[in-house]
Formats: C-alpha cells, sequence, structure tokens
C-alpha cells in the first residue's frame, strides 16, 4: 500500500457519516471508524461503508488479556477491514495473540498496527499516573520496537515521530499519523501539529485527517488538497 489520506469520520451516527460520504461523487476516500461511530451504529456500519467501496480503518484500540484479544480479533477479522489496530501497552503476547486470532484460516489478515503513548498523555502524565519515568520519546521507541518484535505492520504516532521509528522499526514498519493541519487553520485541540506536506516529507505513510476535512465547507475540496499536498 503506498502513501494515502484517511479521513477520519468521527460521526455520532449513520446517518451524518452517509450524508458525509455522499459529498464524494464518485470518490473512495480511505476512512477511519472510531470507537464513537462503531460503539453508535455496531458492525453494519463497517459493512455499509465497505460496500460503498471505501477501504477502512477501524480504530478500536483494543487492550485487554491476550485471549480476550484474540477471539476479539477473530470477530474483527470477518469485517474485512484493511486496517485495525490495539494498545501496544498491552504487551508482546497480547499483540501476538491479536495477530494470531486476526489471521483468517487462508493466511491473509487486516493490517494490524498500535498506539504507543496516546497523543493526550504527555511526560508529566505518564510520571504521574503511570508511573513511566523514562523519556516519553524513548517509551514511544520502545513500545514501536515491541509492536515489531510481535510481528505487527506499524503504529500510530505523531508525525515529528514518524522518521524515528522508521529508523528504529525499519522502512517498511507503516507509521500512521493524526495531528494533520493545513497551515492556514485552526489546530482545534491537537497540541503538535505538521501539515500534510511536512507530514509527507516526515515520512509518514499515512495521515488520519478529521476536522480538517468533516468540519470544512467543502469537504471533497478539502480532501483533495490533503491528496495533493501528501501524496503529490
Ligand atoms: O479532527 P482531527 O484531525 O484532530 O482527528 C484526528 C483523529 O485521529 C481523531 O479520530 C482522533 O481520535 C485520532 N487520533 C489522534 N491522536 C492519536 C490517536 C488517534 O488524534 N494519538
Amino acid at each position: 500500500m503506498g502513501k494515502d489520506v484517511i479521513i477520519a469520520c468521527d460521526f455520532a451516527s449513520r446517518e451524518q457519516t452517509m450524508a458525509f460520504l455522499d459529498r464524494f461523487p464518485g470518490r473512495k476516500p480511505f476512512v477511519k471508524i472510531g470507537m464513537e461511530l462503531y460503539y453508535a451504529e455496531g458492525p453494519g456500519i463497517v459493512r455499509e461503508i465497505r460496500e460503498r467501496g471505501h477501504r477502512i480503518f477501524l480504530d478500536l484500540k483494543l487492550h485487554d488479556i491476550p485471549n480476550t484479544v484474540k477471539k476479539a480479533m477473530s470477530v474483527l477479522r470477518d469485517l474485512d477491514v484493511d486496517i485495525t489496530n490495539l494498545h501496544a501497552a498491552g504487551t508482546i503476547p497480547m499483540m501476538e495473540a491479536a495477530l494470531e486470532g486476526l489471521t483468517r484460516p487462508d493466511g491473509s489478515r487486516p493490517m494490524l498496527i498500535a498506539v504507543t503513548q496516546l497523543t493526550s498523555t504527555d511526560q508529566a502524565a505518564m510520571e504521574r499516573d503511570l508511573w513511566i519515568e523514562k523519556p516519553l520519546d524513548q517509551v514511544v521507541m520502545h513500545y514501536a520496537m515491541n509492536a515489531r518484535k510481535a510481528g505487527l505492520d506499524g503504529v500510530v504516532c505523531s508525525p515529528l515521530e514518524a522518521a524515528r521509528v522508521h529508523e528504529v522499526c525499519g522502512a517498511d514498519f507503516l507509521t500512521v499519523t493524526p495531528g494533520v493541519r493545513f497551515a492556514d487553520a485552526a489546530a482545534d485541540d491537537q497540541r503538535r501539529v505538521m501539515t500534510p506536506a511536512d507530514a509527507r516529507a516526515a515520512g509518514s505513510d499515512y495521515i488520519v485527517v478529521g476536522r480538517p476535512i468533516t468540519a470544512a465547507k467543502d469537504p471533497l475540496e478539502a480532501w483533495e488538497r490533503c491528496m495533493r499536498d501528501f501524496v503529490g
């Protein structure tokens, strides 16, 4: 898979999501379905968007004991999404079990990527609440290495970390990066942002873009601008 823009469909209902996707006549952007939409509508929303011809990143961030995650992944594999994910904090055995559950009898499977540390967790919170006293960037790289060792395909990370993840884990290890904003737009609640062109230069494989597209007056135009700047 080459570079692509993934639109975060952070909507509360099927109606809002379909009304949004209807604004891309004849086009099939790669979409991310997160917890809000999945919990509101269930697996049917994944099947419906799939049937419309979109590629899907199912962003449910699993984190539980290995056996539970394995069984949950073996349910998700039948939804036929392109990418799904979990928390690297669940440990290497949990990630290995997830991969096993996700693999279909014919050996095919969706790509599996790991969340390292959430971008909402900063150094102070990590030390205070998690009792992890190493530098945050080292923790992110350690978790990325764990994901690589477990056989995963990549990580979700900040575009600012993409180059270093590739150095540590290899050029073929995917970096999927949220926190992307146009140079002339608001950052919203994202703290560390990059433009699509800068994320491309930093080596991100996929950018995840929500509000700059979903809240744009003309979402199709915003998506095309992202695609031009990031994919070229
Ligand atoms: O609207 P915005 O472009 O900020 O949306 C970014 C998307 O990426 C949201 O769905 C958000 O939950 C997700 N995300 C993130 N930072 C992470 C992991 C996921 O912003 N570390």
